[in-house]
């Protein structure tokens, strides 16, 4: 199954044609337009993943942040260390392999659900820890007083990568404007406000996260470099990765392989989209697995001698820290709104991180 891709152009010439201005928006959506918002808001509901075209993020900008990554992942590990900082949580430089924990190893609710799935859907099972690197570099403006401090902290640049801040900015920023686009069209389609989600985007602490895997060292069939889980932010995209492993599972339990079209982007539902809909659109679960279409796109680079890491141009679209996650409009009314009541978006986020290994156990304590 192929998933449709959305052309975002026309719905980006109106906001242009518009200033800007929501009401104006909103009052100039014709029926075509408010079908396309009905479609992206149906999609992410059953799929939890939407693929899109922007004209603002070509493959030139892809392909430039991709080379960069490979490049950086390339390095001794001595060298990509220097850019740890654990003591942040890792919200910020380089979190090496081996560290982040699939939620599907220590969340006992998620495994049940596992085991009642048919075999044919059912996830690659981890044999620990996930074996990718991850870089974590902040996007767009932070706010200057904010209660999670130590989620909002200074960026991370290896040396000798000068053209590293540009690249990684420029990028980061593409895919947030892709993404609030979307997030407009997705709060129409719920029958929200078009900047419903946006307007708690603003001032987020938005992750351009690029993930690193070893394909020399890891790259057998079935080796799982992220198992099982959902994303615990707003929306997540990617640009096309040069390695494909990403299944997704959508709404009705299918097990999805994603295929992403040249010049397209991927975007997928995060847990706080699940609180802010109450479950009405859930957090997209997925896992990225070597396959044998992992293994020929492997074949040909070493034909071609390109680099044999598996770079993800992925960006966490976050909700601000400070902003309260709790079902919006016509959501506060669902029969299971109880399950998501209000809790301030930071201390949500704080609260996954536990569970998937990446704070500090001590200062839990
Ligand atoms: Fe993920």
């Amino acid at each position: 199954m192929d998933l449709p891709v959305i052309d975002l152009s026309p719905y980006l010439e109106l906001s242009v044609n518009s200033s800007g201005s929501p009401a104006n928006v909103e009052n100039q959506l014709d029926p075509q337009m408010k079908d396309l918002c009905s479609e992206v808001s149906r999609i992410l509901r059953e799929t939890g993943a939407l693929l899109v075209k922007d004209p603002r993020c070509s493959t030139a900008d892809n392909d430039r942040f991709l080379d960069m990554m490979e490049k950086y992942f390339e390095k001794p590990n001595e060298f990509k260390l220097l850019q740890e900082r654990p003591h942040l949580h890792y919200q910020v430089g380089v979190t090496p392999e081996g560290l982040e924990v699939p939620r599907s190893l220590v969340d006992e609710e998620m495994q049940q659900q596992l085991k009642a799935m048919p075999e044919e859907h059912q996830p690659a099972t981890p044999a620990g820890p996930d074996p990718k690197w991850r870089f974590m570099w902040r996007v767009g403006p932070r706010p200057s007083s904010t209660c999670f401090k130590e989620l909002n902290s200074d960026p991370v640049i290896p040396e000798g990568f000068p053209e590293w801040k540009e690249t990684m900015d420029s990028w980061g920023c593409k895919m947030i404007s892709a993404v609030e686009a979307v997030a407009e069209m997705a709060a129409i389609g719920f029958e929200l406000p078009r900047d419903a989600f946006t307007s708690l985007m603003y001032q987020g602490p938005h992750l351009l996260a690029p993930t690193g895997s070893d394909l020399r060292r890891y790259g057998q069939e079935g080796n799982v470099f992220a198992g099982y889980h959902y994303d615990l932010n707003f929306l997540t995209i990617h640009g096309k990765s040069r390695f494909p492993g990403l299944n997704i599972w959508l709404r009705n339990g299918q097990k999805v392989e994603v295929k992403v079209p040249v010049g397209c982007l991927l975007i997928q539902t995060g847990k706080q989209l699940e609180w802010l809909t109450a479950g009405d659109c859930l957090a997209g679960m997925h896992e990225v697995v070597v396959s044998n279409r992992t293994i020929e796109a492997i074949t040909l680079a070493q034909q071609q001698n390109r680099s044999l890491w598996r770079v993800s141009s992925t960006l966490f679209a976050q909700i601000a820290s400070d902003a309260v996650l709790k079902p919006l409009g016509r959501f506060a009314d669902s029969s299971i709104a109880g399950k998501y009541p209000p809790i301030c978006a930071g201390e949500f986020v704080e609260k996954e991180l536990a569970v998937i290994n990446l704070k500090g156990k001590k200062e839990e304590h």
